[in-house]
């Protein structure tokens, strides 16, 4: 069989171009193999992130033929002996060649308010939590934290939103902590303000590309803005749930 032909980015913040590769076909590679066998066999300078190679860690994310993608997941036979570009994700500034500077997630994660659980009550019977909202927030916890989703958000890689918009990884976050009926905090006003929730139009790109399939328009989005307009338009609705200590999602 012959070389699979790759056409990698190397270069920094001042400019780079994409390179060829040539990699031998292995029996099951992926992306991230070819990668790694290119740092070995042709130049060991190639920077790039990865951790887990299970597809559960995020690192790895990069845009394989122009779509936003985990190199570790991407099988390569699926582009049929076609060449296969990989580049950096652009929706953060890149350091080298694969890598990107992610600092400003570690920076909103800790804007973002814990989970806040009520504390339990003396002598109170073990709570129990319906099926349905386990189910809901499965969803949610499934999100492996990696930049797929980010990349593909109009708000924060066309117009540089990251200063406005937490987009959508952080609204699954939120989402998963709004809606546990556990959970005491209203992160409304966050989401107003610097957590920029009406700067998403709904476009539902990210959902296309989440590897694990996240609905997070749909599921996490929409809900939370529901939640946003009732405590600012709907008072009466925000008292209730407020004093009320609802904390289920509308709209289900
Ligand atoms: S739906 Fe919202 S969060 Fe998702 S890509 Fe579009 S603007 Fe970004
Ligand atoms: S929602 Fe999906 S695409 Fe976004 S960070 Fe989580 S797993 Fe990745
Ligand atoms: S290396 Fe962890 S998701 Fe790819």
């Amino acid at each position: 069989m012959a070389d699979q032909i790759f056409h990698v980015f190397r270069g920094d913040a001042n400019g780079g171009d994409l390179k060829e590769y040539a990699v031998p076909p292995m029996e099951g590679m992926v992306v991230l193999d070819a990668i790694h066998y290119i740092q070995a066999h042709h130049d060991g300078t190639l920077a790039c992130r990865w951790n887990c190679k299970a597809a559960k860690c995020g690192s790895c994310s990069a845009e394989i033929n122009g779509k936003p993608r985990l190199m570790c997941k991407t099988r390569v036979d699926e582009f049929h002996g076609a060449s296969i570009t990989v580049r950096p994700i652009k929706v953060f500034p890149l350091l080298k060649d694969l890598v990107t500077n992610v600092s400003w997630n570690y920076r909103v994660n800790k804007e973002i308010p814990p989970f806040t659980p009520a504390p339990e009550a003396p002598g109170a019977p073990p709570w129990r939590m319906a099926p349905v909202d386990v189910e809901r927030l499965f969803e949610f916890r499934k999100c492996i934290e990696c930049f797929l989703c980010q990349d593909v958000c109009h708000v924060l890689r066309e117009h540089n939103g990251t200063d406005r918009y937490y987009g959508p990884r952080f609204m699954v976050r939120i989402a998963a902590m709004e809606m546990h009926p556990k959970d005491t905090l209203s992160r409304a006003d966050l989401l107003k303000g610097k957590g920029g929730i009406g700067y998403c139009n709904i476009t539902k790109c990210c959902e296309d590309v989440c590897p694990e399939g996240i609905h997070i328009t749909d599921n996490a989005i929409i809900p939370l803005k529901e939640r946003v307009a009732d405590d600012h338009f709907d008072p009466w609705r925000a008292l209730l749930r407020r004093f009320g200590g609802r904390k289920e999602p509308r709209g289900t």
